[in-house]
């Protein structure tokens, strides 16, 4: 072979560039790349990673049978809107178990991921159709409630499956034969708001476990009815809840 020294060099040039393409310019192993191995927390901006992180616990996985209200529930979502959705998910509920959030709160979240958190709840779990249901509960009471009342829409709405005074009963649920606790027993309504009694009463417990407010498609309940039942539980409440002595010892 008698190769001319120009082109022993251009091949020279060749092979290196080869080998640079091939070793070159990958992280050499065992030396740390650029960024953070782990993303900060602040840099998580996935709804499904935020969500199985900070919710999934107490609202379960995907956002149903949790021990916490159930999110993943189109009803929910149409009645609370994305505004609301944020602004709990901010501010948590005080005195409640549901904790607050946003960093400018005492939480670990900033605005942003509280943003991408209520946004992909409406945009996976919401039906637009419902947005618009005539008739749909407000959020929030608007008026005042009236616990009599509340305790004859109880027992048109609720005492079938909840019992005549809300004390519980084994109820026929869908053909399925279902033991229902008590939602009147003194340390569980210390543990709930009022708003989430009325959460629960317009959304009802999707998976066919209770009907939300449309209960019954020629009678839905109206506004002033979920109120006056809400005041009727609330009116149940005590003042020393848990307490095994009728009087302080
Ligand atoms: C430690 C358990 C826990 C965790 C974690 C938790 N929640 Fe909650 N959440 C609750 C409880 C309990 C309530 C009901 C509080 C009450 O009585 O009003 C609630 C209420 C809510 C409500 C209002 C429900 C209503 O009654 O209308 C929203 C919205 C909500 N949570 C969203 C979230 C989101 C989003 C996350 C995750 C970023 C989250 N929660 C994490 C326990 C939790
Ligand atoms: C068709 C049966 C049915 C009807 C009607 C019904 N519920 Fe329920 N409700 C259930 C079942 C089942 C549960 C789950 C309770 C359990 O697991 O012990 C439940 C749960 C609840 C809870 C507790 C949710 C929680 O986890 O904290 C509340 C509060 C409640 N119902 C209120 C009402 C009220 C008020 C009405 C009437 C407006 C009503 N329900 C009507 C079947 C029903």
């Amino acid at each position: 072979m008698n190769l001319r020294p120009t082109r022993l060099a251009l091949i020279n040039v060749l092979v290196t560039a080869a080998g640079l393409s091939v070793f070159g310019c990958g992280p050499i192993p065992g030396r740390p790349g650029p960024g953070p191995q782990v993303a900060r927390p602040e840099q998580v901006l996935e709804f499904a990673v935020l969500y199985q992180t900070n919710c999934s616990a107490c609202h379960g996985d995907n956002g149903k049978n949790g021990a916490a209200i159930a999110l993943a529930n189109p009803v929910y979502l149409a009645v609370i809107g994305e505004g609301d959705l944020r602004e709990i998910t901010s501010k948590g509920v005080g005195g409640k178990l549901m904790p607050a959030f946003a960093r400018s709160a005492g939480g670990t979240l900033t605005d942003q991921q509280i943003s991408i958190l209520a946004h992909g709840m409406m945009l996976q779990w919401s039906k637009p159709a419902l947005l618009s249901t005539p008739g749909t509960p407000t959020y929030r009471a608007s008026v005042p409630g009236d616990a009599e009342r509340g305790e004859q829409a109880f027992r048109v709405f609720c005492a079938s499956c909840h019992g005549a005074h809300g004390e519980g009963m084994t109820a026929t649920i869908n053909g399925k034969r279902t033991k229902v606790g008590s939602i009147v027993d003194e340390s569980y309504l210390a543990l709930v708001s009022d708003q989430a009694l009325r959460s629960f009463i317009i959304a009802g417990v999707p998976g066919g476990v209770m009907p939300d407010w449309r209960a019954d498609a020629a009678l839905p309940m109206t506004d002033q009815q979920i109120t006056d039942v809400v005041a009727w539980l609330a009116a149940k409440r005590t003042a020393d809840p848990g307490q095994p002595y009728a009087v302080h010892p």
